[in-house]
């Protein structure tokens, strides 16, 4: 496995890329955990060559200290990719993705209208300008995203239509912790009573999503979201920021359960000063 740490390292790299050789881009920003690691499993599997990129991507941070705080272990990151059998590791410098200043800002046609999109302004945009940047550097016919950041997946996939290549989008399931927890590279930041406590946020969303079924959607979508938010607040650890169910395709909030077949509900949750966000199939 190599690992280029600038842009023409990469080329270098890229140049064992053979013609029909099928290429599978995981994009990320390091500090890897298992649920990355299924990414590069599943591209592992799909392609003849695997590009895992390891950049921390300032245009996508709209909060400096969580730009200056987030975690980075690159060492590390290379050895799980190494046995996870990637390819190519490209943990490039700023100046490698963004030569000049990206200007370029992205139409999400109303994908960006609830969840993340309201709360963390100009995210997805920085989001849209590195993952279109790889995308150019990578040619990748295959990218992979976990549905843990189920809005950032159903937005690159859009753009992605849209440039009018021929990737193909691999949706990853969630991969949680046995407590429950969805595995994020943040949770390396939570002190241990944020720790114990941070599995309550999905046994929440599971067992509250199962009674709204066991009750056949019998009470009101407010009615749903009031019993997850006070589910989670319950735990003097944990503030819910927003929990909200929307469309699972387009994304729009939903008021009544009649308005959508396919539904998802998100939420985010401060534990202390870290921001955690985790979603469930309702429907
Ligand atoms: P990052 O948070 O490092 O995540 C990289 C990829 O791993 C994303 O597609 C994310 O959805 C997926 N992932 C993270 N935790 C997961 C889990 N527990 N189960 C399944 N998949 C998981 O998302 C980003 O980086 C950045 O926004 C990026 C797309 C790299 C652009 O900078």
């Amino acid at each position: 496995m190599l690992v280029a740490k600038n842009i023409n390292e990469f080329r270098k790299g890229y140049e064992t890329v053979r013609p029909g050789m099928k290429v599978g881009l995981v994009p990320t920003m390091g500090a890897l955990h298992q649920g990355h690691i299924s990414l590069v499993k599943k591209a592992v599997d799909k392609c003849d060559f695997v590009i895992v990129s390891v950049f921390v991507n300032p245009t996508q941070f709209n909060n400096p200290e969580d730009l200056r705080t987030y975690p980075r272990t690159l060492e590390a990151d290379c050895e799980l990719l190494g046995s996870a059998g990637a390819d190519l590791v490209f943990a490039p410098q700023v100046e490698d993705i963004y030569p000049e200043k990206d200007e370029r800002v992205f139409d999400f046609e109303g994908l960006d209208k609830y969840g993340e999109g309201p709360r963390r302004p100009g995210h997805f945009n920085g989001v849209a300008q590195v993952v279109t940047r790889l995308f150019d550097i990578a040619k990748p016919d295959y990218a992979f995203f976990g549905e843990k950041d189920f809005q950032q997946l159903a937005i690159i996939r859009n753009f992605t239509r849209k440039l009018g290549n021929k990737i193909e989008i691999v949706p990853c399931e969630i991969c949680r912790g046995e407590d429950g927890l969805a595995l994020s590279s943040r949770n390396m930041l939570l002190n241990a009573a944020q720790r114990a406590a941070a599995p309550h946020i999905f046994a929440t969303l599971d067992s509250e999503t199962k009674k709204l079924a066991e009750d056949n959607f019998n009470m009101s979508v407010d009615e749903f979201l009031k019993r997850i938010t006070d589910g989670i607040n319950s735990n003097p650890e944990l503030e819910c920021e927003y929990a909200e169910a929307v469309d699972s395709d387009d994304l729009h909030r939903i008021a009544s359960w009649d308005e959508s077949e396919h539904i998802r509900l998100w939420c985010a949750v401060y534990a202390g000063k870290v921001r955690l966000i985790d979603n469930i199939k309702v429907r």
